[in-house]
């Protein structure tokens, strides 16, 4: 029995099932690439689901976190506060869009980050409701689950979920949903389902993760700017997955234009440490009375030293550029075997956030789930780790490092071009029109 089946076996017995994984059980991880328990190699375009912008263990990274590990590894930032901390609130409050005063709070998770915006906005606005879109993700606590857009395998039996969250329609082009359609759906809500004027916020995802990598049109994000101007709304965009540097834009909604009112942080931020974090106005940001915001470990000192190291990274190393030419090359090389390959219905993304749709037929865009799984799997198999996404899970994502050198990505595009025709081969009899 190998290592990986071994402790395979070990977790079916010690973990429960909800607790999904991969089989690869890792032992060391550089850069772009990871060694599992038998010693087998992979280039690894899951980037720990979109943390590792800096790739696994960034010696400056690693450094940062040794040195404040011979300071002191927590405190409690209410107990006895830190001035890393606010040095980082200050770091984030420049660079977030925005010429105004900007206040910054710091969490361990992204769900923790997206449900302290959304406390944050309700007591600024004295509202309740909040308004998220089809498809979006935003965690797995009992809020961000009812925010989610996407059942499986987020929402399914795990309800009843908090009140006054509504689901408006995320334009997806590919998929006959204009941004004007998009717009008359959320007029829709406020018609039939909640006013306006009791909306505290809109959530939305500038670029959806988990709901399939699709972008929001930037005349959308501008029209939902508009809208929540109107109405006294807080816009808050989700910049979770999509944030630090991945798409080519420290924020992915810097694309549009569109100032936030708040964006949540988190993943690439605390370069594999746990860290999240709400930045935004600092009028709607002070509005909660004191003792109303934070955690035990929120904003722990290590994970601060990390971000720190993360910011000055992506700044010395030209990462906003880099995500901008690894996403050209994951394009043109996508775009090529979409032309093989009638399966591939969409390529799509900004930056680095490249993903392509699996479908069966390309006129009636019916998902393919089973060779998405297939794709993923000869991945594997041939030693590339890549992840699906989408709400009829048939989108393959690809997250690379965006430190990965050049002669790993294009090592990790062939493979990925071999994975596909290994998975169309065996999946021929299901016909691809
Ligand atoms: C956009 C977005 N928001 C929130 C979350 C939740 O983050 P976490 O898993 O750290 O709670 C995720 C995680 O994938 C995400 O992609």
């Amino acid at each position: 029995m190998s290592k990986s089946a071994e402790l395979k076996a070990r977790k079916a017995a010690a973990v429960p099932g909800g607790v999904a994984t991969k089989g690869i059980y890792v032992v060391k991880a550089e850069n772009s690439e990871l060694w599992d328990a038998d010693g087998r190699r992979y280039i690894d375009f899951a980037a720990g689901i979109a943390v590792l912008n800096t790739g696994h263990r960034h010696p400056q990274v690693m450094a940062a976190v040794a040195s404040q590990a011979e300071c002191f590894a927590h405190t409690c930032f209410h107990v006895a506060p830190y001035e890393s901390y606010v040095r980082l609130a200050e770091r984030l409050n420049a660079l977030a869009p925005g010429d105004f005063a900007k206040k910054s709070l710091f969490l361990s998770s992204g769900a923790e980050a997206v449900e302290n915006a959304i406390k944050i906005a309700r007591y600024f606005t004295k509202r309740s409701a909040v308004i998220a879109f089809s498809g979006g993700f935003h965690g797995r606590t009992l809020l961000t689950m009812a925010l989610t857009g996407k059942v499986m395998p987020y929402k399914r039996g795990f309800g009843p979920f908090p009140a006054e969250v509504y689901h408006a329609q995320f334009p997806q082009p590919y998929h006959g949903i204009t941004t004007e359609q998009a717009l008359a759906d959320l007029e829709r809500l406020f018609h039939s389902d909640v006013d306006p004027k009791s909306v505290a916020a809109i959530v939305i995802e500038p670029v959806q993760g988990e709901g399939g990598f699709n972008v929001a049109p930037f005349e959308f994000l501008r029209a939902l700017r508009r809208v929540c101007d109107e109405h006294g709304i807080v816009l808050i965009a989700d910049e979770v997955q999509g944030g630090i540097a991945r798409t080519g834009k420290m924020f992915s909604i810097e694309h549009s234009g569109v100032v936030p009112d708040l964006i949540t942080v988190a993943k690439g931020l605390g370069g594999g440490l746990p860290l999240s974090g709400v930045t935004g106005r600092a009028t709607i940001m002070d509005a909660a009375h004191p003792g109303g915001l934070g955690g035990t470990y929120g904003g722990n000192p290590i994970s601060i030293a990390a971000a720190h190291a993360v910011l000055d990274v992506i700044e010395a190393e030209g990462l906003c550029a880099r995500a901008v030419r690894v996403g050209q090359k994951m394009h043109s090389r996508l775009q090529a075997l979409a032309k093989e390959h009638a399966c591939i219905g969409d390529v799509r993304g900004l930056g680095a956030m490249v993903a392509f749709e699996l479908v069966k037929n390309p006129a009636t865009k019916e998902p393919d789930a089973a060779l998405t799984a297939s794709i993923l799997a000869h991945a594997e198999k041939r030693g590339l780790i890549l992840l699906s996404c989408g709400t009829e899970a048939n989108v393959v994502r690809l997250l690379a490092p965006l430190t990965i050198p050049d002669a790993v990505l294009e090592e990790a595009l062939n493979i990925l071009a071999a994975a596909i025709k290994d998975a169309t081969g065996v999946e021929s009899a299901r016909a691809v029109a």
